[in-house]
């Protein structure tokens, strides 16, 4: 079979993409694959032609690649893909959107609304302790927290988007679980010294991850329930990620989902792999399996 493994592309997670993108390759081609590595350019849809795969796997992150757009293309080519269609990519690239999904099949989630640069500059728009970050962007790029009134509002940086998303910050512990076809995988819980932000999430040792999380039972039990509903009801396909917050002095009622991730990062420090691994499925089966999986 032959697999051409789409990495890189234009998005800000696009480093993040070309080590999940590589480690998926080395690890096809040990599966016996014929595996051919493509950044993702312009020049994509030719390059296909080219090429002409039985499978795409997408080892792309963020805009275009993670939301819905190349999906559609490979639609459009009748090429089978891994992960997420158009529409579960689409939704879930947008964690308002994704928001409104949860709510409307009853899973938990934290207060947020949407607001323009100018605005949250200007004032405090929800009351602090509160989280700044683009609706539609992974891997924490551009995530700023305001913890206290004194503090004032951010000074966000150029680059940031016009409008963005503006949550209520849930203290506490970071939790998260991934979901391969219909079962949850475990639960990890993720320790940082600070914010789990970009470098806490591919720096080796920027962050610790106890497996299965030392959460009470119930808590355990709530991530992978709600974990498969999300994925469920957001429509996604193969493998998915779903992040939670959970402020422990306040019980289950304390157990929020912050997005579900439908391109799960695979690099050497990334969560998924390592939740597979732990429930006795390397990386190589891990990769096979969503090859096996993929359609269009
Ligand atoms: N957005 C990164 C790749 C993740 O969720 O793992
Ligand atoms: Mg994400």
């Amino acid at each position: 079979l032959k697999v051409a493994v789409l990495m890189g592309g234009p998005s800000a997670e696009r480093e993040v993409s070309l080590s999940t993108g590589r480690e998926c390759a080395i690890a096809l081609r040990e599966e016996g694959f014929e595996v051919i590595e493509v950044d993702a350019g312009h020049d994509l849809p030719a390059r296909l032609a080219e090429i002409q795969p039985d499978v795409v796997f997408n080892a792309l992150h963020g805009r275009w690649g993670e939301d819905g757009c190349v999906q559609g293309l490979l639609e459009w080519l009748q090429i089978p893909y891994t992960h997420s269609g158009v529409l579960a990519s689409a939704l879930a690239m947008d964690k308002e959107r994704t928001k409104q999904v949860y709510r409307a099949v009853g899973l938990p989630v934290t207060e947020s609304l949407l607001a323009s640069k100018a605005e949250i500059e200007a004032g405090h728009v929800m009351a602090p302790p509160y989280v700044v970050k683009p609706y539609n962007e992974g891997s924490s790029v551009g995530v700023y927290l305001v913890q206290e009134a004194a503090n004032g509002p951010p000074v966000l940086s150029e680059d940031m988007p016009d409008i963005l998303m503006v949550e209520q910050y849930v203290p506490g512990r970071e939790l998260t679980t991934t979901v391969m076809g219909d079962q949850a995988m475990t639960v990890t819980d993720i320790l940082t010294d600070g914010w789990y932000d970009y470098d806490a999430k591919y720096k080796v040792g920027g962050s610790r991850h106890v497996i299965p999380a030392e959460v009470p039972q119930e808590i355990f039990d709530a991530c992978m329930g709600y974990a498969v509903q999300a994925h469920e009801a957001l429509g996604c396909r193969g493998v998915s990620r779903t992040d939670f917050r959970w402020d422990e002095a306040r019980g289950l009622d304390g157990l929020i989902l912050l997005e579900t991730n439908t391109q799960p990062g695979m690099t050497p420090t990334s969560l998924s792999p390592e939740q597979a691994g732990k429930i006795g499925m390397s990386f190589g089966a891990l990769c096979r399996w969503m090859v096996e999986d993929a359609s269009c």
